[in-house]
């Protein structure tokens, strides 16, 4: 039997991030950005580097940075539209998807990984889906999760993408 598409990721971002104590205070460890993007950008490329089309957020306390930056904002692309700032333009909000394939739910309670993942269920249904934690940015000439999926395809079943850590840095995760 053929493996059906992976459509769905569920981004989990509901985690306290204590050890980026104070930079986390207000903002989630996944608005951290990197160069000129916040961490939750890349996980976004690389799912739909992946043919991700459905974008599950499982957000906690803050989450207002993060599901505004997955909106339009009306305010800065009226003035960058004003002013012929094309780039800029497209840089806030070309890469959007359309309204609807992104959903925001809250965990409630910072329960961990599993039940972030598991607050997503009824989003899910029996289809199969991707996890991407945005704080492990993997840098690939192919996207980690594309690999995941093209592996997926071989081999249907669940996968995990793993790195070596020195064992005096495992307490760190
Ligand atoms: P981490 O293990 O890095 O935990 O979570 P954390 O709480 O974010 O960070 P520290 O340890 O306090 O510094 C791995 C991923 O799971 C999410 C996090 O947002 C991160 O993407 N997570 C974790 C949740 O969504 N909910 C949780 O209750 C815990």
């Amino acid at each position: 039997m053929m493996a059906s598409a992976i459509k769905k990721a569920i981004f989990p971002v509901g985690g306290m991030g204590t050890r980026f104590l104070p930079a986390t205070k207000s903002l989630p460890k996944e608005m951290l950005p990197v160069v000129d993007k916040p961490l939750i950008h890349y996980a976004f490329e690389e799912a739909v580097a992946a043919g991700i089309e459905q974008f599950i957020f499982v957000t906690g306390r803050n989450k207002n940075a993060i599901s505004n930056h997955f909106d339009h904002s009306y305010e800065l692309q009226r003035t960058l539209s004003e002013k012929n700032k094309q780039r800029e333009l497209d840089l806030t909000s070309a890469w959007l998807p359309d309204a609807g394939n992104i959903i925001f739910t809250r965990q409630m309670e910072p329960l961990g990984l599993g039940h972030a993942v598991w607050c997503a269920r009824h989003w899910i249904g029996d289809d199969p889906f991707a996890v991407i934690l945005a704080d492990d940015m993997v840098l690939a000439d192919t996207p980690c999760l594309k690999q995941m999926v093209d592996m997926y395809h071989q081999t249907p079943g669940n996968l995990a993408a793993v790195m070596d850590v020195p064992r005096e840095h495992t307490q760190k995760y």
